[in-house]
């Protein structure tokens, strides 16, 4: 650092590191120390849905990893709903804070160090709405299966290699269904292998992962996360491990399975074609922030946000000669240190002066498409609805 006599800003001395790794663990043990208490009263996570048509409602979630070189605010105020029976796919590109959005959602966000620290995710089961972030351990493990169950994206680290395929399917009917003798748990997982397209389930019944191929794993893994009609699946990448042909034989029968046992999926992906022909909403996320939403419809015919625009354009499209795909320029910005502006604006080819400002808030399109872009802030035809909400952006927070 001395050496070339201007100060490095990557670098973090041992002193400083253990500065912040003190500060750390007072901030993480004080929420543990909260999450941890015996008896938390209902009152503190029973709560009321904003729409109980909906399923999910995340409500400005902020969830921070508390690093020793620094707070990782890889999801910082994120808002969006799941409504009952849809489909909801979350874009983005890679370490855009997806698939932590989702773990929030699960409460399997790794602890101490990530914790959700700010907002709410309500989540419906019919009878009553639980703010996941204040549910206790006890009551999450039976909300987990039984309401909520999640898909991975790589279907052989999420099986176990040691057991046999049957054995694991019949431990998650037992464990929901306490009741249920030996034989009807054995005819229950083979009724769902059928249900998943297994043709040969007795056979399979009594494999081992290692000899299934990846299509038949992830269709094993489906199986077991829909064992106990969740109301909300929850697929992240669901179809990234696997080849072509088998990705869109995974994605019909997840949209069969969907309306046949009428769950919700939330459904994410970096493949904007996956969520094209799965989804009814989608939400565009950037650097840990939702930057657009709306109907598929919105977001395919009338991508508004630059960097949805960017995505679009980085799509192949068939028939369309092109000399080189189009890629976004630049990269994210560092999670630990995040601008006060516009989180894209150093990438942005459609930045202008407006830009110069605090982080943008969010503009209405229409009553289901929001952006958070200045480019629309004050533009005439941005829509009849066009209001920008100040206290939904910047860094009030900090
Ligand atoms: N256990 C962890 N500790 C520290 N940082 C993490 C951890 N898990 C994820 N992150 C960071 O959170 C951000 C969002 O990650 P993630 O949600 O996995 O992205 P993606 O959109 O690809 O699913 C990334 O910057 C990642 O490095
Ligand atoms: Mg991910």
């Amino acid at each position: 650092m001395a050496l070339f006599g201007k100060k490095n800003a990557n670098y973090i001395s041992a002193k400083e590191t253990k500065r912040i790794s003190k500060e750390n663990r007072k901030i993480t043990s004080e929420i543990e120390k909260k999450r941890n208490r015996k008896n938390i009263p209902e009152s503190e996570y029973i709560t009321t849905m904003k729409n109980p048509e909906n399923v999910v409602e995340f409500d400005n979630v902020h969830t921070y990893f508390f690093t020793d070189i620094g707070t990782v605010k890889a999801v910082d105020g994120v808002s969006f709903e799941i409504p009952q029976g849809k489909t909801v796919g979350v874009v983005g590109e890679s370490g855009c804070g997806k698939s932590v959005t989702s773990l929030s959602l699960m409460q399997l966000v790794q602890r101490p160090q990530g914790q959700t620290v700010e907002g709410e995710i309500r989540f419906n089961t019919g009878d009553k709405a639980y703010n996941i972030v204040n549910t206790p351990t006890s009551v999450m493990q039976k909300l987990r299966g039984n309401e909520l169950s999640m898909i991975f994206q790589e279907p052989m680290t999420a099986l176990n290699p040691v057991f046999r395929i049957g054995e694991q399917v019949d431990e998650i009917t037992k464990l929901h269904n306490p009741d249920m003798s030996k034989e009807q748990i054995k005819a229950r997982t083979i009724e769902m292998l059928e249900l998943v397209g297994i043709a040969n389930s007795e056979g399979v019944y009594k494999m081992y992962p290692h000899e299934l191929s990846g299509g038949m794993r992830q269709r094993v893994c489906i199986a077991i996360g829909l064992a106990c009609n969740p109301r909300l699946i929850i697929a992240d990448e669901p179809t990234t491990a696997l080849d072509v042909t088998i990705q869109a034989q995974i994605l019909d029968l997840m949209r069969n399975l969907k309306d046949k046992i009428n769950s919700s999926i939330m459904l994410i992906t970096h493949d904007l074609g996956v969520i094209a022909e799965m989804a009814d909403y989608v939400v565009v996320m950037y650097a840990g922030r939702v930057v657009e939403k709306g109907t598929a419809s919105e977001i395919f015919n009338h991508p508004s946000h630059p960097y949805t625009i960017g995505l679009m354009r980085s799509k192949p499209v068939v028939g369309k000669k092109v000399d080189k795909l189009y890629s976004i320029p630049g990269k994210v910005p560092n999670p630990i240190d995040m601008p006060d502006y516009c989180y894209f604006r150093d990438r942005c080819e459609l930045s202008c002066d407006k830009c110069q400002g605090s982080y943008p808030g969010v503009v209405k399109l229409s009553p289901t498409h929001e952006v958070s872009c200045y480019r629309y802030a004050d533009r005439p035809e941005a829509g009849w609805l066009a209001t920008v909400h100040p206290g939904e952006g910047g860094n009030a927070h900090e």
